[in-house]
């Protein structure tokens, strides 16, 4: 038997102050798109804000419904519309930020497992890293180099 032990990097930082200006720009975007959530079932707001290789910053919210199970996670929502909009052009980061009327939230949310699965498609497609950038409305900023660090031995064409 071998026991593997597989280590991801996170990267923490006290504040959006000491990110790079391109970062703390996408997390500001993302935050700006705060109330374009619809998530009434929930009161959890998720938005997510990417940044593209042709400089372009698209955002995206989640986007709940009666039928709980069709709820659209705000990852999904701005990948859908980066494909729709910029096919062929690869996400170089992603931010996701979150914000609820119940209580002032202080942790970053990591994406849920179906969009790391989504994040982990788009980063085969186009044979990149996509960094992602999380926060929680205060406190600390989370930052990994790529979706693998956050999935690790994922499923890909590669398997098939
Ligand atoms: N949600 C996202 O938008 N992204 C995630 O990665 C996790 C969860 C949304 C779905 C639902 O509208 C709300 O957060 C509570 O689960």
């Amino acid at each position: 038997m071998i026991e593997k032990e597989i280590k991801f990097t996170l990267r923490t930082y006290q504040s959006p102050s000491e990110l790079s200006k391109q970062d703390a720009e996408l997390l500001s975007a993302a935050k700006a798109a705060l109330d374009n959530a619809y998530a009434p079932y929930s009161e959890f707001n998720v938005a997510a804000a990417v940044l593209l290789e042709n400089g372009k910053i698209l955002t995206g919210t989640n986007q709940e419904n009666a039928s709980y199970p069709v709820t659209l996670c705000a990852e999904g929502t701005v990948l859908s519309a980066v494909s729709a909009i910029y096919p062929g052009v690869a996400v170089k980061k992603m931010a996701i930020t979150v914000k609820t009327n119940k209580r002032t939230l202080t942790k970053p949310a990591g994406p849920c497992g179906v969009c790391r699965q989504r994040i982990s498609e788009y980063e085969n497609r186009f044979n990149t890293n996509i960094e992602i950038i999380m926060m929680a409305e205060e406190g600390e900023v989370y930052w990994v180099n790529s979706v693998k660090d956050l999935l690790p031995l994922s499923f890909s064409k590669s398997d098939m």
